[in-house]
């Protein structure tokens, strides 16, 4: 092992994008414990920023930007960002060097948006650049793929086909930029029982609803687009948690052009036709009881290097 790596600079924030699921087909469980997806990831405009510095001892510290409860958050080395950090220093052989590693979080916890997957993503770029190690982007994605199914994606950002466990992602074509209204639950779901609950009823793992997905991509119309969502996590989620199904109804009575539960959930999803009609879908949501809500654009770029000092 070596230890040596010159740090190029005290600090370095990098912003990770939350992630929606437009489409979502799950397969039956596999030998490994993972079930075999098909889904169409699109990154969208609701940001965490993650600010990383070497320090005596690993620190996790979040803090929510907006009305976001973060009190679920690890703070201890079971979080995400510190099994990044790391595994980007066993993939180089250094020494462990433990670093600080400050979460601001725009991304609601536990939503269906992979916000622990976009911080474990921002920190390793975070820290590849403040340790100066120039991993190579295949081998920051095959690392990525270690930390969990959605971290890889979180780095690429975009508009992606995502296969295997989700791990496996590909950018498509997307000829549009759309709006989403995002209806957060105040209890969070866990990914583990959501597909547990769907083992319950599995079914073949299609390609078709793929296909009807990227076309209306390629074409970039939102009302095509409405009519291809689709996610196979909808139902268990529904069965564990009924009141979902409520709000998913509350969104259809309004003028969404679609809803959608995102990943395992619990939040929901509108699309809108543009960020006016996205801000007044929420003003009706608020009436039935719904709110906050978020409005926010896609696709966005993945993981990105904002400022470094
Ligand atoms: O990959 P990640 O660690 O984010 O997944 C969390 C859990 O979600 C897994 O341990 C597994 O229980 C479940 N999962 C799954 N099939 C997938 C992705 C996740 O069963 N394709």
């Amino acid at each position: 092992m070596s230890q040596m790596w010159q740090p190029m600079d005290d600090s370095v924030t990098v912003r990770a994008p939350a992630k929606i699921n437009l489409g979502l087909g799950v397969g039956p469980l596999r030998a490994d414990g993972y079930h075999p997806l098909q889904t169409v990831y699109q990154a969208i405009g609701l940001y965490d920023d993650v600010t990383v510095s070497s320090c005596q001892e690993w620190q996790v510290e979040v803090r929510s930007t907006s009305e976001i409860d973060v009190s679920s958050v690890p703070l201890d080395q079971s979080n995400l960002a510190v099994r990044a950090g790391k595994l980007l220093q066993a993939h180089h052989g250094l020494v462990e060097s433990p670093a600080r590693i400050e979460i601001a979080k725009g991304i609601p916890v536990a939503g269906g948006l992979a916000g622990g997957s976009a911080d474990a993503a921002a920190t390793l770029v975070g820290l590849d650049r403040l340790w100066n190690l120039r991993t190579s982007d295949d081998d920051l994605l095959s690392i990525a793929a270690q930390l969990g199914s959605d971290v890889p994606f979180a780095l690429i950002g975009g508009t992606a086909h995502g296969t295997g466990h989700g791990e496996i992602v590909e950018p498509v074509p997307d000829a549009g930029s759309y709006w989403w209204l995002l209806v957060p639950h105040p209890e969070g779901l866990s990914t583990p029982a959501v597909y547990a609950e769907y083992d319950a009823s599995p079914a073949p793992l299609s390609v078709e609803p793929v296909s009807r997905m990227l076309a209306a991509l390629a074409a970039g119309d939102p009302v095509q687009l409405a009519a291809a969502l689709w996610n196979d996590l909808a139902e268990p989620a529904f069965r564990l948690r009924p009141d979902l199904r409520d709000v998913v109804e509350a969104v259809r009575r309004t003028s969404a052009l679609g809803q959608l539960l995102s990943g395992s959930g619990p939040t929901v999803l509108a699309l809108a036709e543009s960020a006016d009609h996205a801000r007044e879908l929420g003003r009706h949501l608020a009436e039935a009881g719904y709110e906050p809500t978020w409005a926010a654009p896609g696709p966005v770029s993945g993981v990105h290097l904002v400022d470094y000092a």
